[in-house]
C-alpha cells in the first residue's frame, strides 16, 4: 500500500482497477476526495487508475480478494485506509463484480456462493464495517455507502441465475442498511443497464439488447452512472433508494 498524507474526506471504490469503478474513483477525486480504490488481479490497471486519480487527489491501491473477506478483514480495510490518508472514510462505492453465465438447471454451487461473495456477502460486510468505523469519530458527518447494483433485479432472466438472484439480494440488504444505520450513514444503490458492453457478451449479443431490450433503443454512459452519483450524494434526504440508469430497460419484466 502506498500513499501521500491527506486531510480530505476518503472515498474508497471497490472494484476501481477499469471501467465504471475507475470513473467513479476518479470522478470523486475530481470533486475534493482522497480515494483508496481496490482490485484484485488487474495490476496494471490499478496503476493506470492512481496514476490518473493522482492527478487530482492523494490515493492509495490495494489489492483485495474481496470474496474471501471476513469481518475483521472490513473493519482492518477500512481502518488501515483512515489510517494511510489520515482522515475518516465517508463514502463506499462498492463496484466490484463479475459476470458470468449460470441457468437454474444445471447451476452449480460453488459458482452460486462465488456470487453471493462477492455481489452480497461482502458488500455487507463492507457496509458494516463503515458503520462502526463512522462510530468511532466524536461528531461524525454522515456517511455514505453506495452499492452498484443492475438493472436486472427488477426481472427475472433465465441466462446469469446467480448473478441476478445476488444482486437482488445486495439491494434488498441495501434498503434494510439504509434503516439500520440511518443515524449515521445514506445507503443507496444504482442500477446500471447497457452501459459498458461486458467481456462476456458478444458484440451482437450486446447490439440485439439495445435494440430489443431497452426502451430508449440507445446505450447509455458512463457520464449517466457520474450524474446519478452526483444526484444521490448531494440530497441529502435521500436513503435506501435505487436508481436504475438503463434506458427503461427495467420496465421490460
Ligand atoms: N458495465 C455495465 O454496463 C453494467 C451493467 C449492469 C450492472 N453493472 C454493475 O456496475 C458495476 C461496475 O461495472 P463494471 O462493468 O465496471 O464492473 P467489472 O468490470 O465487471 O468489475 C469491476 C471490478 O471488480 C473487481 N473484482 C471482481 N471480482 C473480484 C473479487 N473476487 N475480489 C475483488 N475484486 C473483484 C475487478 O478487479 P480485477 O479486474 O482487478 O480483478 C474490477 O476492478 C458492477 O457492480 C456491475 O455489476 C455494470
Amino acid at each position: 500500500m502506498t500513499a501521500r498524507l491527506s486531510k480530505k474526506p476518503i472515498a474508497l471504490v471497490a472494484g476501481a482497477s477499469d471501467r465504471i469503478g475507475r470513473a467513479m474513483a476518479l470522478h470523486l477525486a475530481r470533486h475534493g476526495y482522497s480515494i483508496a480504490i481496490t482490485y484484485r488481479s488487474n495490476i496494471k490497471g490499478a496503476q493506470e487508475s492512481a496514476d490518473l486519480i493522482s492527478q487530482y487527489s492523494p490515493v492509495v491501491t490495494i489489492p483485495v480478494e474481496l470474496g474471501t473477506c471476513n469481518q475483521p478483514d472490513m473493519h482492518s480495510l477500512i481502518k488501515e485506509i483512515s489510517c494511510q490518508l489520515e482522515a475518516p472514510v465517508k463514502l463506499i462505492i462498492y463496484s466490484a463484480s463479475f459476470f458470468e453465465r449460470s441457468n437454474a438447471v444445471d447451476l452449480d454451487y460453488q459458482h452460486l456462493l462465488a456470487n453471493f461473495n462477492i455481489h452480497t456477502f461482502a458488500p455487507m460486510l463492507m457496509a458494516q464495517a463503515l458503520y462502526h468505523h463512522l462510530q468511532t469519530f466524536p461528531q461524525p458527518a454522515k456517511g455514505n455507502f453506495i452499492a452498484m447494483c443492475d438493472q436486472r433485479v427488477y426481472r427475472r432472466t433465465t441466462t446469469r441465475v446467480a448473478y441476478e438472484l445476488s444482486k437482488k439480494s445486495l439491494l434488498e440488504f441495501c434498503r434494510i442498511a439504509a434503516l439500520s444505520f440511518a443515524d449515521s450513514m445514506r445507503v443507496n444503490t444504482i442500477s446500471p443497464g447497457a452501459i459498458l458492453q461486458a467481456t462476456s457478451e458478444t458484440d451482437e449479443e450486446f447490439q440485439r439488447l439495445i435494440s430489443k431490450g431497452v426502451p430508449l433503443k440507445c446505450q447509455g454512459s458512463v457520464e449517466n452512472i457520474l450524474q446519478t452519483l452526483d444526484f444521490l450524494l448531494q440530497c441529502e434526504y435521500l436513503t435506501g433508494v435505487d436508481i436504475p440508469v438503463d434506458g427503461g430497460e427495467h420496465l421490460q419484466g
